[in-house]
């Protein structure tokens, strides 16, 4: 067996994808996808409605399950776990923000961002605590802890959500139009929260966005256009990005 570490976050090999498997409406829409994430990459995918944004980060933050190919997370093959070992998995080395935050209405901001954590390990101790205000902080939204989500904008909501993907410190952060929802001056404060993040935590991102100006302030930009890959490079930038 290899002992070999392997340096990516996260690799496709040939990853194909159907709907509708073994019906006559069987249709594949994603037709073997090859990418490799770094483990401090910051990337936008884009590409038009349908072309299978939403199936390919489903797929890679194990909520469902390609047709065949290999998905390999930090080094791991994935076609052979079963159910609970994705889980497990997904709930250890993924965080996921949507384009609509989900938040759970009967619980406050600091509860919604501490959920993660208790699904895998039951009440929360001290520290766990702290570590979820300091998020909620670092967000923006340190004396919001107690509000429900229908106490809060969309953009607060949405920040509480960023901080409830980050409370397991994932290695890889997957973000569907997280900022489809939002105000501008709403989305650059999330986008400039995943770019810490990713800076500070060492989280890799791979952000869905319709919106070029976004794409273009990500590292590198992965285009897709019916279900292929079309083009994959890294963003030439104009003004360098301020050093931390
Ligand atoms: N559950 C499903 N069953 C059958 N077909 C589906 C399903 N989900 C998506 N599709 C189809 O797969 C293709 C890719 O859809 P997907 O949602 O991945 O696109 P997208 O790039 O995310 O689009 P958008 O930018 O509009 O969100 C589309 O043709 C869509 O109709
Ligand atoms: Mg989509």
């Amino acid at each position: 067996m290899s002992d070999v570490q392997d340096e990516s976050v996260l690799r496709l090999v040939g990853l194909r994808k159907s709907y509708g498997v073994g019906t006559p409406v069987e249709t594949e829409v994603l037709h073997g996808i090859d990418l490799t994430l770094g483990r401090r990459d910051f990337a936008a995918l884009v590409g038009p409605s349908g072309s299978g944004k939403s199936t390919l980060l489903n797929l890679i933050g194990l909520l469902d399950r390609p047709t065949s190919g290999e998905l390999y997370l930090l080094g791991r093959p994935t076609r052979d776990l079963d159910d609970a070992a994705r889980t497990a998995l997904r709930a250890s080395a993924i965080g996921f923000v949507f384009q609509f935050h989900h938040l759970i209405e009967g619980f406050t901001a600091l509860e919604n961002v501490l959920m993660p954590l208790m699904l895998a390990r039951g009440r929360p101790d001290a520290a766990t605590v702290a570590w979820a205000r300091e998020l909620l902080e670092s967000v923006g939204l340190g004396g919001f802890a107690d509000r429900r989500p229908g106490e809060l904008s969309g953009g607060q909501q949405q920040r509480v959500a960023v901080a409830r993907a980050l409370v397991t410190r994932p290695a890889l952060l997957l973000a569907d139009e997280p900022t489809g929802n939002l105000d501008t001056r709403s989305a650059q404060g999330v986008f400039e929260l995943f770019r810490r993040f990713n800076a500070e935590l060492g989280c890799a991102v791979l952000l869905v966005t319709h919106d070029p100006r976004l794409a273009e302030a990500c590292d590198r930009t992965i285009s897709l256009v019916d279900g292929r890959i079309v083009s994959d490079s890294p963003n030439r930038r104009l003004v360098s990005p301020r050093s931390p």
